[in-house]
C-alpha cells in the first residue's frame, strides 16, 4: 500500500483546529508531533497546515543505505531537483541536510535542473528513518483568496474557511455541502476551490450579491441563492453554519436556536462556528457534539462543533 508523509506546521493557537482537521480529514492523530505517515492521499494545497507531502518510495536507516539502494536500482529521473523536506519535530543541521541531498542527488541517474525542474524529489527524516520520494510543497494558494473584492469585518478567515470544508467533507468528493448563512461566500469559495459540491444561501440581498461577485471574481460558478435558509427544500450531507452573532444588530439566542433547528431539517450533520460555548443549545435541538475544536486570534475565540443527529 502506498504511504505518504505529511510534514505540518502550525501556530500554537491553531493547534486545536489542526487536530480537528487531522482527525476528520486525515483520519489520524498526533502525539506531540507535526508529522504523520498514512495511506490517506490528500492534495498538499488543500490543507493550510501542510508544508510538504512526501510520496514515500524508499525508507531506510541511513543516508548511506539510501544511496546504495538508489545506485543498485540505477534510479533515474529527468529534469529533477532534490530538496530536504523539513520536519518541524526534528532539528537537522543545515550543512548536514545539504551534504545528504548532494549524496542522494549524485546517486540518481539523469540530468538535474535546479532552476526549472519538472519534478521535485526529496528526503526527510521522520519516525527514526530517512524517507525518499516525490515531494509536493505547499504554495500558500489560500492567500489568493484573502483579497477578494467584498469582505466584512465578520467574514471568516480564509484559513479557517478552507479548514472547515475539509473537516465537514472528510475528503469525500461526493459530499453535498450547504452554507445556509453564507455571507460573502468565504466558505463556498474555498469549497469550490477544493472541488466540492457546495452551495450557499444568504438572506440579505446586498451581501448575497457581493458573495456572488466574489465567486465570479475567481472564476467560480454561482452556487449562492439570495433567500431565507428556512425556505431551503433540498437535503445535504452537512451544513456549515457560521452562526449570526450580532455584530451589527442584536441576535437573540432563540433565533440562533431556530437556525440550528433549520440546519437539522436540511442536513444530516452540522459543522457549527460560534463565538461562545454552545453545546447546551446544540443538544437542545437534538444534535450531539461528536468533535470540537477552537481557534484563537488575539482575544477572539471561535468554537468549531462537529455535530451529528442523536
Ligand atoms: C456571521 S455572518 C456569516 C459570514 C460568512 N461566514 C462570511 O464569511 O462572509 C451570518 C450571515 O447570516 C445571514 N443570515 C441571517 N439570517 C439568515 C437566514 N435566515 N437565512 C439566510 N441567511 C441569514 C446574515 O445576513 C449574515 O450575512
Amino acid at each position: 500500500m502506498k504511504k505518504y508523509i505529511y510534514l505540518f506546521k502550525f501556530k500554537d493557537d491553531e493547534k486545536a483546529l489542526f487536530e480537528l482537521e487531522l482527525k476528520e480529514y486525515f483520519n489520524s492523530s498526533l502525539k506531540d508531533q507535526k508529522t504523520i505517515m498514512t495511506s490517506v492521499d490528500r492534495d498538499v494545497e488543500s490543507t493550510i497546515f501542510t508544508r510538504y507531502k512526501l510520496d514515500v518510495e524508499i525508507s531506510c536507516d541511513t543516508i548511506k543505505e539510501l544511496v546504495d539502494i538508489l545506485e543498485e536500482r540505477k534510479y533515474s529521473l529527468v529534469d529533477y531537483k532534490i530538496i530536504w523536506a523539513k520536519n518541524e519535530d526534528f532539528e537537522y543541521e543545515y550543512k548536514q541536510q545539504l551534504k545528504d541531498i548532494r549524496s542522494v542527488g549524485q546517486s540518481i541517474l539523469g540530468d538535474f535542473n535546479l532552476r526549472t525542474p519538472t519534478c521535485i524529489y526529496g528526503v526527510t527524516y521522520a519516525f527514526n528513518q530517512y524517507h525518499f520520494g516525490k515531494v509536493y510543497t505547499h504554495t500558500n494558494s489560500w492567500m489568493k483568496h484573502i483579497n477578494k473584492p467584498y469582505s466584512y469585518s465578520y467574514s471568516l478567515d480564509v484559513r479557517l474557511a478552507r479548514t472547515l470544508v475539509n473537516i465537514a467533507s472528510k475528503g469525500d468528493r461526493e459530499c453535498r455541502i450547504i452554507d445556509p448563512c453564507c455571507g460573502v461566500a468565504t466558505v463556498v469559495l474555498e469549497g469550490q476551490y477544493l472541488g466540492y459540491n457546495i452551495s450557499g444561501t444568504e438572506i440579505n440581498p446586498l451581501i448575497a450579491e457581493n458573495g456572488i461577485k466574489n465567486l465570479g471574481y475567481y472564476g467560480y460558478k454561482n452556487s449562492i441563492c439570495n433567500m431565507d435558509m428556512f425556505d431551503i427544500k433540498d437535503h445535504y450531507d452537512i451544513a456549515i453554519l457560521d452562526i449570526p452573532y450580532g455584530v451589527c444588530e442584536k441576535v437573540e439566542e432563540s433565533f440562533q436556536i431556530e437556525l440550528l433547528k433549520g440546519c437539522y431539517k436540511i442536513a444530516d450533520r452540522l459543522l457549527l462556528v460560534t463565538c461562545f460555548e454552545f453545546e447546551k443549545q446544540i443538544n437542545s435541538v437534538n444534535f450531539k457534539v461528536v468533535d470540537v475544536g477552537f481557534v484563537k486570534k488575539s482575544n477572539f475565540k471561535r468554537y468549531i462543533y462537529l455535530c451529528e443527529k442523536y
